[in-house]
């Protein structure tokens, strides 16, 4: 993918959400001095980018001032219908309460690191021989969508098929036709499973949700697929860009990277510094529900509010020197799960598996590189971003 030098901040935006987009942060870090509300043309209707981590984390505390309700009719509620991160006050909360309990570490213990141990050996046990091996396509890209497909009791025979169309859901942004297709064979697909599930029940997410309630009612069909399809794109294509993030850092930082190569038990720094410094989740929206003031400017009630998680991130009233990746660094927390009330559901399990596939990658590649000789990935994206390829060898 070529890069193309972006002059302002409504250009990058008005390229689309996975344009290649090598540094954004340039030109966030100018907005933070100058236009910290900035107005941009948004994504159909003028909005406002708040750009400082205090004001983004304010937004994401006042969840009524805030409103998450335009996430449930916009952008990926085309293809994954009306779910919690569309949903505001007690009704969301209600509903979360399902989800959280399939993703929280409590569910996460047991044989479950175990299986996303075994996925990632198979995965990698396709290429280990070669000696060299191009990470994007033949590991980050396969191994999140993989370990979901156990924990939702979908049939092992079926992997190959779901797991197309899960990726052709997180290619909505890019295809819309593509991503409806698959949101449309998805709800086919899920339909006799659910019906199964509600008869005989088992241990496994699908389950939980046919057999729950909200209000005294069970869910409906509709209802769980939706829910499904969120944890597939919430789940699956945050994960992939957080585990090529983290490889893009380490490979680009010679010192950081023999440092986990001599001490695999400091690959949860690596993990929790690339959330900060690459953020796989670069923006989130709301829409605000009443006039509000955020660092002087005055935001209109129905204004969309474009939340720059990537842009916070690297602010340097609370992170020093914060364009630096460092392995070591003090103080503020990243705000790359986001905040309040819609914090991720699935930080746990995405540390789980980003943390065990990356350990995995590191003991049974020894000597892991950059293929000098292969043409170089860059980083790209401007509302998810990741590495477009991880060309490697090793020993
Ligand atoms: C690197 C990985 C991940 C990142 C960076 C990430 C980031 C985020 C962010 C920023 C939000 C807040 C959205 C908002 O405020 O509008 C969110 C919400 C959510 N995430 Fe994640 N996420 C990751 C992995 C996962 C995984 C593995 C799951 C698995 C199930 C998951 C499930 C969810 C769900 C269900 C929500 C909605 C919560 C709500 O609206 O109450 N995420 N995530």
């Amino acid at each position: 993918m070529t890069q193309r030098p972006f002059q302002t901040i409504d250009e990058m935006m008005a390229a689309g959400p996975n344009a290649a987009i090598e540094d954004p942060y340039s030109l966030y870090a100018r907005a933070r001095r100058e236009t910290p509300v900035l107005e941009v043309a948004g994504f159909g209707s003028p909005a406002r980018f708040l750009m400082r981590f205090e004001d983004v984390q304010s937004a994401l505390r006042d969840w009524e001032t805030f409103s998450s309700v335009s996430n449930g009719e916009r952008g990926i509620a085309i293809v994954i219908g009306r779910t919690i991160i569309g949903m505001d006050g007690r009704e969301h909360l209600r509903n979360r309460a399902l989800v959280t309990p399939a993703v929280a570490p409590r569910a996460l213990r047991g044989d479950f690191p175990a299986m996303v141990r075994r996925i990632a050996d198979e995965l990698i046990d396709r290429f280990a021989g070669k000696g060299s091996a191009e990470l994007v396509r033949n590991f980050t890209y396969l191994f999140p969508i993989r370990v979901f497909v156990e924990p939702l009791g979908l049939p092992a025979a079926d992997i190959e098929r779901f797991h197309n169309w899960a990726i052709d859901l997180t290619q909505v942004a890019n295809d819309p036709p593509r991503g409806l297709a698959a949101s449309a064979a998805i709800r086919e697909y899920l339909k006799p499973i659910i019906a199964a599930k509600r008869s005989e029940p088992a241990d496994d997410i699908i389950s939980t949700l046919v057999t729950s309630e909200v209000e005294g009612e069970r869910l409906g069909d509709e209802h769980i697929a939706n829910f499904l399809c969120l944890l597939i794109m919430a789940g699956a294509e945050t994960t992939y860009h957080l585990i090529g993030s983290t490889l893009y850092a380490l490979l680009t930082h010679g010192a950081a990277l023999e440092e986990v190569r001599a001490h695999r038990d400091r690959i949860p720094l690596a993990v929790a510094e690339t959330l900060r410094w690459e953020s796989p989740v670069q923006v989130v929206t709301r829409e605000a529900q009443a006039d509000v003031e955020m660092s002087g400017v005055l935001i209109k009630k129905g204004t969309d509010v474009v939340i720059g998680i990537g842009s916070a991130n690297r602010d340097e009233s609370q992170f020093e020197d914060p364009d630096r990746f460092d392995l070591h660094r003090e103080g503020a927390e990243h705000i790359a799960f986001g905040f309040g009330r819609h914090y991720c559901a699935g930080s746990r399990l995405a540390l789980l598996e980003a943390e065990i596939g990356l350990g995995a990658l590191f003991e049974r590649l020894p000597n892991l590189r950059m293929d000098e000789g292969a043409e170089p990935g860059n980083m790209s994206g401007f509302a998810f971003r990741s590495p477009t390829s991880l060309p490697v060898v090793f020993d």
